[in-house]
């Protein structure tokens, strides 16, 4: 069973001036309500994998990118590594700050999590100004590792996040 992608779109919720004023929050959680949303979904995004070519590592952002990115990747029969907020992850690892809108943050990842020379998505629920994306991508980088693309369930098209990254973006949804 499988269902329309529009179908899917209109399961996201839009919450006005969430989580502070002047925000339009993009809540995907009615998506994992409906069993067939959810594996459409997932095997929409493995089905776009699989046409990049040989991708050996997805690596999933802290916290929403961690919903699909294990799933996709065991459909695949590859890797899932996450990136997580600072101070989460054993050492050692690699560390890098990345803006967000107002202020900074930073993120790790496994320094053995990417091998130099693998191929890796980065994958993760949204993208708005991209800093987190950027971040992901920088922290791929310092393993040595290759970004062949970063995908996302949501784009908000209006702040061009993906000016930022150095690799082509692939976005299931977008919002003006
Ligand atoms: C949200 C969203 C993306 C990021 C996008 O995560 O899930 O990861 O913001 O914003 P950007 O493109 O401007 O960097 P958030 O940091 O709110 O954390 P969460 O995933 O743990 O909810
Ligand atoms: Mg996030």
């Amino acid at each position: 069973m499988s269902m329309d992608l529009e179908k899917i779109k209109g399961l996201l919720r839009a919450v006005p001036d969430f989580p502070i004023p002047g925000i339009l929050f993009q809540d995907i959680f009615p998506i994992f309500k409906d069993p067939v949303a959810t594996q459409t979904l997932v095997n929409h995004i493995a089905n776009h994998i699989k046409s990049l070519g040989k991708i050996d590592v997805i690596v999933g952002l802290d916290s929403r990118g961690f919903l699909l990115g294990p799933w996709v990747a065991s459909i695949l029969g590859i890797a899932f590594q996450p990136v997580r907020k600072a101070g989460k992850l054993p050492p050692p690892t690699h560390k890098v700050t990345y803006s967000l809108e107002y202020g900074s943050d930073s993120f790790e990842i496994a320094k053995d999590g990417v091998l130099p020379g693998q191929n890796v998505v980065i994958l993760d629920d949204l993208i708005a100004t991209g800093g987190s994306a950027k971040g992901a991508g920088d922290l791929v980088k310092q393993c040595g590792g290759k970004t062949v693309q970063y995908i996302f369930l949501i784009e908000l098209k209006g702040l061009n996040g993906i000016s930022k990254l150095d690799a082509p973006a692939y976005s299931v949804f977008n919002f003006d």
